[in-house]
């Protein structure tokens, strides 16, 4: 399956005999889609790669503002990521009601971002989730938002993706 495919993404059928939830794909949200949302998808999809599951999980990110459609992740994201074996090469996109289609989860960075996609209406409640579900209280609710702050805060961004994206695949081979 081709990455940032989007627009000719079909649901994946392949999975869901081998779960009992049938989630076979995944978009992760932020605000820009520059920094938190395409480090998580990079470092799913690296997990995913890693256990023999890649053409089974498809993984995407989108951002709910849309000011940076089309861009690569941000140069500081990129280079944290990549010190950790990551390489994020997604394209900004925004997140559209057809993606409530598309994905069996969507899973926001922050609240902002999930009352947002909430606002784009038609959602299951079941298919939305917040990237802390998946972590205990030792972790904030929502992921920072690094953007306007210094290096410390991408690395923070990146340790709270590597303990959330285990649990995330946990669930779907339950
Ligand atoms: P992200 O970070 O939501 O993690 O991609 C941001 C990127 C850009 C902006 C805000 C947050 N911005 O305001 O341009």
């Amino acid at each position: 399956m081709e990455k940032n495919s989007k627009h000719s993404f079909e649901t994946l059928t392949e999975f869901s005999g081998a779960t009992s939830t049938g989630v076979t794909s995944i978009l992760f949200v932020c605000l820009g889609n520059i920094c938190r949302s395409p480090a998580a998808e990079g470092i799913m999809r690296l997990l995913v790669s890693r256990t023999g599951l890649s053409g089974m999980i498809h993984i995407e990110s989108a951002g709910t503002g849309g000011y940076h459609d089309g861009k690569m992740a941000d140069a500081r994201m990129r280079f944290a990521a990549k010190n950790r074996g990551y390489e994020l090469d997604s394209r900004a996109q925004t997140i559209t009601k057809k993606d409530f289609q598309k994905f069996n989860r969507i899973i926001a960075m922050d609240r902002d971002n999930l009352r947002a996609i909430h606002a784009l209406g038609d959602s299951k409640s079941s298919q939305l989730k917040l990237l802390s579900d998946y972590l205990g209280d030792d972790w904030p609710i929502d992921v920072p938002d690094p953007y306007y702050g210094g290096d410390d805060g991408f690395e923070y961004v990146l340790d709270m993706l590597e303990a959330a994206c285990p649990k995330i695949l946990a669930e779907l081979q339950m």
